[in-house]
């Protein structure tokens, strides 16, 4: 359809059709079954009529009930305006990927885009045509639910991702209008929502607008620039503004800032929460703020429905900023080509071959193997030989829940466990003498208190095999949305059963599922530790890839690991503070506890390998670098041990003096390089003017001449001495 037409059709609207474009509700007001329609409407207090000029709908899925839905709204709708179906894919459809933070462990830009395309696949045969997805919200706290959903605490990382996510939904410009296998990608949560105050669900937000800019705002306008389509507003507050409501946020930073001219969709109920806020005496107030904010969408609640003609009507909203709204919204359906194909990609045969194909599950067995982040290997362990005789023990031995707190459609049913993982490799040894025997317990552990006889054929088995994969952590209800932690260690009944079975056999190999960086010196005695997360679908033959070593681990992690609950928020590019610990380790008036380290447990960055990766010689092109002439820095890695493996060479900065305190390092480059065994090669990175700006008083991106320090290493630790460089 033509802009013009789409405008004409504004004009043609009534002023209850176009509020009705406003809104957004689930799918079970439009179900075949009056049962299931009666409460949600009595409950939301809408009639057939109404539903029938709603905009949008909420996490329908299955081609032919989104179909099914269509043809019924589309007869109904005065105006024969689709409607458009939106749902929570967040790390795959129904062929699960290892949760963001998971993935992002991988550090590979490709591999998010891979998964994202996948996730639209599957999606848009199954009859959606926008995800919830990315979200960017930046984490600096584990104690946060959804830090699991998030790629972690670095702005540039998390930038450089969410971009690869939306080109993955979304493919080129143009191709969501021709190509049906492509999604709209609704990035989110505008904004900040992950730096909730005490890392509790929903709480306060609050920091300097140059800190928000600088830092949090980065990966939402890079998956803008990518070109997402919808962005979605956070449940928190601001500087004491709910976002839903902010008029600073939305209009002068989003809308002209930033650009985006797509459609604005608040989060659940998030405009009427503008009165538990307190920002709004009622629903008509609550509905004033965020359509003068530019929310196009309230999502499943009826401020907009229940007060916009009376605000109209008041002229206390012009009705021009609502056609200004319902423009954006016929805009996206005309762009995913709803108009001339209401039913898009939904297709009922191809859904049976297209979603959770064994391609699909091939790509994300892949992928979860790239995400698993070997954090400890004494003695190298691992990889485990396959003569020896394994005992699979604890909650997440033969749990199917591998797939996050966030994989709605995700099937446990057909999710691989560990020991799945583990029998279907050892069946395929090479010979009877090099399949590894694969014992576990009769019933399975459970998660907080492992029943007694559990714990005592735990010891028993662990006597009798050569090693021991525990597998520990959290259940993915423990994470995710309203699940924060005050405590992030290991619960006590599964540090008690570790104690148990080291007292038996020491050689214990910790596989841990969880959706947060905990604190782990409960299993300081661990021989080993694989970080797997939720790594999806495939699961647990990815990390059985990984245990017996047919995948080398290279991941890396992308949070910090705290050493105690106390030190959060801890991140390693902190400020450096007027009293820096490291300048005076000894002395007392330097900025330290005084019964913790200042340091991660594992550092951001922090990853093992079979391998091993020896760096040296690093050099820079000139001391100098300018606006028009970029350095180039490099530097000499080598694997110098027997296997093939990837290291993720990260190049970081300091910039020494700025108007604001800058970070004691900044990531500013990584790079995946495969390694033979024995192989050397120089990694170049080209250094530019535009990688050292950062957010001045001002709220101006820009650098200032002056002196860097520059330097690469494998994490963000463990450097190598840094070069100093000057910036003309
Ligand atoms: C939830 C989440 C949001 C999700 C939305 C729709 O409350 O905050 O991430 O996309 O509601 O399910």
């Amino acid at each position: 359809m033509e802009q013009s037409q789409l405008v004409n059709l504004v004009e043609q609207m009534t002023l209850e059709e176009k509020i009705g474009q406003l809104t957004q509700i689930t799918g079970d007001f439009y179900s075949d079954k009056a049962e299931e329609r009666t409460g949600p409407m009595s409950q939301l207090g809408l009639n057939d009529d109404q539903i029938m000029n709603v905009g949008t709908v909420l996490g329908v899925v299955g081609a032919s009930e989104c179909k099914r839905i269509q043809k019924n709204y589309m007869e109904h709708n005065r105006l024969h305006i689709p409607t458009l179906f939106m749902g929570d894919v967040i790390h795959g459809y129904e062929t699960i990927f290892p949760i963001p933070l998971g993935l992002a462990s991988s550090w590979d830009t490709e591999a998010f885009r891979r998964m994202a395309e996948v996730s639209a696949e599957e999606a848009s045969v199954s009859g959606l045509s926008v995800v919830f997805s990315p979200m960017v919200d930046l984490v600096r706290d584990p104690r946060w639910g959804r830090v699991m959903e998030s790629t972690g605490e670095d702005p540039y990382l998390n930038g450089r991702l969410a971009s690869a996510m939306v080109k993955g939904y979304q493919g080129e410009p143009g191709d969501l209008s021709t190509q049906f296998n492509k999604v709209a990608a609704c990035v989110k949560h505008f904004a900040a929502y992950g730096a909730a105050t005490g890392g509790r669900d929903y709480n306060t937000v609050d920091m300097s607008e140059q800190r928000l800019r600088d830092v949090y705002l980065r990966g939402y306008e890079a998956a803008i620039e990518a070109g997402a389509r919808l962005v979605m507003t956070s449940f928190n507050s601001i500087g004491g503004v709910p976002a839903t409501g902010n008029l600073h946020l939305m209009q002068d930073i989003l809308r002209s800032e930033f650009g985006f001219d797509g459609v604005l969709i608040s989060d659940f109920g998030a405009v009427k929460e503008l009165i538990a806020h307190g920002v709004a005496e009622d629903e008509t107030q609550a509905a004033d703020l965020s359509i003068h904010a530019g929310v196009d969408i309230e999502m499943m609640t009826l401020c907009y429905m229940h007060t916009l003609v009376g605000l109209i009507s008041s002229g206390t909203v012009s009705e021009s900023i609502v056609d200004e709204s319902v423009l954006r919204i016929l805009e996206l359906k005309n762009e995913l080509g709803l108009f001339e194909h209401p039913f898009r990609g939904a297709d009922e045969d191809r859904e049976k071959t297209v979603v959770f194909s064994a391609e699909h599950r091939e790509i994300a067995r892949r992928t979860a193997a790239e995400s698993i982040v070997m954090l400890r290997n004494d003695d190298s362990l691992l990889p485990l030989d396959a003569e020896r005789s394994i005992a699979v023990l604890g909650p997440g031995a033969q749990s199917p829940d591998v797939l996050g707190a966030w994989s709605w459609r995700g099937r446990t049913d057909a999710a691989v466990t560990l020991l799945q993982g583990l029998q279907e490799l050892a069946a395929d040894g090479e010979d009877e003498g090099r399949r590894p025997s694969v014992v576990t317990t009769q019933e399975r552990c459970d998660y907080f208190v492992p029943t007694k006889s559990v714990v005592s054929e735990s010891i028993e088995l662990a006597k009798q095999s050569d090693v021991v994969v525990l597998a520990l952590g959290e259940l993915s209800t423990m994470s995710g949305e309203a699940s924060s932690r005050s405590n992030i260690r290991l619960p006590k009944g599964q540090v008690e059963l570790f104690e148990a079975i080291h007292e038996v056999n020491p050689h214990i190999v910790v596989v841990l599922f969880n959706g947060r960086p905990l604190d782990l010196h409960d299993i300081d005695g661990a021989e080993a530790i694989l970080e797997a997360w939720y790594p999806g679908t495939e699961g647990g033959a990815a990390i059985a890839d990984v245990l017996f070593g047919a995948v080398n681990p290279s991941a890396k992690i992308t949070m910090s690991f705290p050493e105690s609950v106390g030190q959060i928020p801890i991140y390693y590019d902190e400020d450096n503070t007027g009293r820096p610990y490291e300048v005076a380790p000894n002395e007392k008036y330097v900025s330290k506890y005084l019964d913790v380290s200042n340091y991660a447990a594992f550092p951001f960055g922090f990853g093992l390998s079979f391998s091993h990766f020896t760096y040296d010689s690093l050099v820079s092109s000139s001391n100098s670098f300018s606006a028009t002439e970029p350095v180039t820095v490099s530097v000499n890695v080598t694997n110098d041990s027997n296997v093939d493996g990837t290291e993720i060479v990260q190049l970081y900065i300091r910039d020494l003096v700025g108007e604001v305190v800058r970070p004691v390092k900044q990531l500013k480059g990584f790079k995946r390089v495969a390694l033979a065994a024995g192989e050397s090669r120089r990694i170049e990175f080209s250094l530019t003017e535009e990688d050292v700006r950062y957010v001045h008083l001002d709220c101006t991106m820009r650098s200032d001449p002056g002196d860097f320090l520059v330097s690469v290493g494998g994490n963000s630790r463990d450097l190598l001495d840094p070069l100093h460089l000057h910036l003309d």
